[in-house]
């Protein structure tokens, strides 16, 4: 695909094909993501890739803890709730999703289903947990660094036909995500990207998010025009 392209039709997927996603094309996308730039080309980053029985047992873990009440429980630190003009966009996007998928307002175990979903990794047959070295915390640098990686995983993903959501509530619980997939403890986990096939059936797999008008967050200094 064209880049342009390739960037303008993405979009989060949450529903996926009961197809496999092969061992070979995932090689594949981490060999292009990995192009990304590093500060000083530093790397600092490790990919997990989970299928099968082990993903299979952290979704069911996950949700169990979830659904009983536990509190996340995040090697990053988190920012709280979103306030202001973030929790507006926030709203926008989850009102979209639901309005999509029939969800009502006031639909609290349909909503509730949508929220274990992503605590599920939206059933996707592959989870990729991206982690980074412990020995760079705290890590602004660093998390900027594995951003660049894992919107490289996404595009690539998207350019050979696999559909991706960077899934943070999938790493809610790290601890046993790093139990499960047995991820040392020097390294952080920072987030993960649930991917496959796209379920084109799937309605929320057609949403298509907004963005702000550049006037409204782009300064230009010392030009002419
Ligand atoms: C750091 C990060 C964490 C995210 N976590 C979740 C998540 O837990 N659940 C979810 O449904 N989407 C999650 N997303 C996807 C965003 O909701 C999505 O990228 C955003 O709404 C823009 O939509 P688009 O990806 O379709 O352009 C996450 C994205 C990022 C970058």
């Amino acid at each position: 695909m064209d880049f342009e392209q390739l960037v303008n039709t993405r979009r989060s997927v949450r529903g996926f094909k009961d197809q496999a996603v092969s061992r070979a094309v995932i090689e594949d996308i981490i060999e292009v993501a990995k192009r990304a730039p590093s500060s000083m080309n530093t790397q600092p980053w490790h990919v997990h890739v989970l299928t099968g029985e082990p993903l299979d047992q952290l979704r069911r873990r996950n949700m169990e803890e979830m659904v009983a009440g536990a509190k996340a429980k995040r090697d990053i630190v988190s920012h709280g709730e979103y306030q202001g003009v973030h929790r507006g966009r926030q709203v926008d996007i989850a009102k979209k999703l639901f309005s999509a998928m029939g969800i009502a307002r006031d639909d609290k175990p349909m909503r509730q289903d949508w929220v274990l979903r992503g605590f599920r990794q939206f059933d996707a047959p592959v989870s990729l947990v991206l982690t980074y070295d412990r020995v760079l915390d705290p890590g602004a640098v660093c998390h900027f660094d594995l951003g660049a990686l894992c919107y490289g995983i996404v595009l690539a993903a998207w350019d050979r036909g696999l559909g991706s959501v960077i899934n943070g509530q999938g790493i809610m619980r790290s601890d046993i995500v790093r139990e499960v997939a047995d991820i040392p403890e020097d390294e952080v986990i920072m987030t993960c990207v649930a991917m496959g096939y796209p379920d084109d059936s799937f309605a929320a797999n057609a949403v298509k998010s907004d963005r702000e008008p550049n006037r409204d967050f782009v300064r230009y200094v010392g030009f002419g025009d």
